[in-house]
């Protein structure tokens, strides 16, 4: 385990209670003029709006709305976010959505607070924003763990670049599972499978030797595929929506990343797929997953045969090593297909072998893959994911 310092920023209110006993005395903490920042529609058909807006009547705010972030919010929709927080004088945001509202506020939050330009600041000069509008996010998605993090990945257009910027902490959030279940069936478990490959992510990592922190991270990853079939079986169940949300959270809130060097190279892929094509991201990751893994498996050969046992139920029995993490990878790959998640490209009508070759060459080169890749080889794991 490496050396790690580790605070806690974010509170968590979790539950379908939560919205009634906690969100209207978090909003008095905050001043006057607030934010309320959200999707398309989902929203206002959920009746999520109506609760909102009643909250903040509660807590007497003056509301100011930014609506229609869109899934992968892009860099533009944060300097228009941060304009209306400029011009209202906003005092605190709560942002209403899945990963793509939260990112985006995030990014907003930093944004309103100083006028020199959040992307040049951070990817040419190296600096990061440390002053921040206060903000709550209230998940009405779950997947990517975006609430209890400080990083946003947003879509440069005019740089063609899907990246990972830094942002603001929400200060709270409300985890209320009740709110998912009106997340469309293909959607939840798009997101449920981001939360897989988070684990995976981090897992896979650095240091390759076990230690508590995988430990957890198993438990986490066979909670997520257990609740996951559950959902499909029956999307309706409240309590298996409220585990994935945690287990959302848990991917992303650190915990599991405690001691190690994370992975994300198949992240860093499917956002630059992302960048050129605007796919799904859950789905993205899907189809590179199993490929990918088949590159990477003998250079971190124990910890796919302890994927392959402890999480696959692998039975090793008169197999070799190869064998088995093999079997892991096939077992990930069939999962994806029993979930109705796409397992090749051209399943998300991705064709183009000319975005194949862009997104090879400008993805990011992670430290804690377990192998670093080189961009011809990552052409040829895009090819194989055809
Ligand atoms: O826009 P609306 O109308 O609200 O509809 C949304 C959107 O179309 C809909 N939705 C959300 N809650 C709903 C609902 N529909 C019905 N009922 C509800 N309760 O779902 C659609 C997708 O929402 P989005 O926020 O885009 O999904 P997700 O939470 O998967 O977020 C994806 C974004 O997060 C980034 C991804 O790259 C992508 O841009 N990520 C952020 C991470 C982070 N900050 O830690 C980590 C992840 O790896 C990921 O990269
Ligand atoms: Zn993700």
């Amino acid at each position: 385990m490496n050396s790690f310092a580790f605070t806690y920023q974010t509170r968590v209110y979790f539950g379908t209670d939560a919205t009634d006993k906690y969100l209207v005395s978090e909003l008095k903490k905050y001043g006057k003029n607030v934010l309320l920042a959200y999707g398309k529609n989902s929203i206002k058909r959920t009746g999520v709006y109506d609760e909102m807006m009643n909250a903040l009547k509660e807590a007497e705010k003056n509301v100011y709305e930014f609506s229609g972030i869109m899934p992968n919010p892009t860099y533009a929709k944060v300097q228009e976010g941060a304009k209306i927080c400029r011009d209202n004088d906003i005092d605190f945001i709560l942002a209403v959505g899945g990963g793509s509202v939260s990112d985006c506020c995030k990014v907003v939050s930093a944004q309103a607070k100083t006028d020199e330009d959040i992307w040049t600041m951070e990817f040419t000069d190296h600096r990061y924003p440390d002053e921040f509008i206060p903000m709550g996010v209230v998940v009405t998605m779950s997947g990517t763990g975006s609430e209890m993090n400080n990083g946003a990945v947003i879509t440069n257009e005019e740089l063609g670049l899907k990246s990972g910027v830094l942002g603001a902490y929400a200060d709270f959030t409300i985890l209320n599972p009740a709110y998912t279940l009106t997340v469309p069936l293909r959607q939840a478990v798009s997101g449920a499978f981001d939360t897989l490959s988070h684990c995976m992510e981090t897992y896979f990592g650095k240091p390759s030797e076990s230690f508590i922190t995988d430990e957890i991270n198993e438990a986490v990853m066979r909670n997520t595929i257990d609740n996951t079939r559950k959902m499909v079986a029956d999307p309706t169940d409240v309590n298996v929506r409220g585990e994935l949300l945690w287990d959302s959270a848990m991917g992303e809130n650190g915990i599991l990343k405690i001691g190690k060097i994370t992975d994300f190279q198949c992240h860093q892929i499917e956002h630059q797929l992302g960048a050129f094509t605007d796919c799904n991201h859950g789905m993205g990751l899907a189809a590179v997953h199993p490929t990918l893994y088949r590159h990477l498996y003998k250079d971190n050969l124990s910890k796919f045969v302890r994927f392959a046992r402890e999480i696959w139920n692998v039975n090793a029995n008169g197999k070799t090593d190869e064998e088995i993490a093999l079997e892991g990878i096939r077992c990930l790959e069939d999962f994806e297909k029993e979930i109705g998640m796409p397992t090749s490209l051209s399943e998300m009508n991705i064709t183009d072998k000319e975005i194949l070759r862009k997104t090879a060459d400008t993805c990011n080169i992670t430290r804690g893959c377990a192998r670093q890749l080189s961009r011809y080889e990552i052409y040829d794991i895009l090819l194989e994911c055809l």
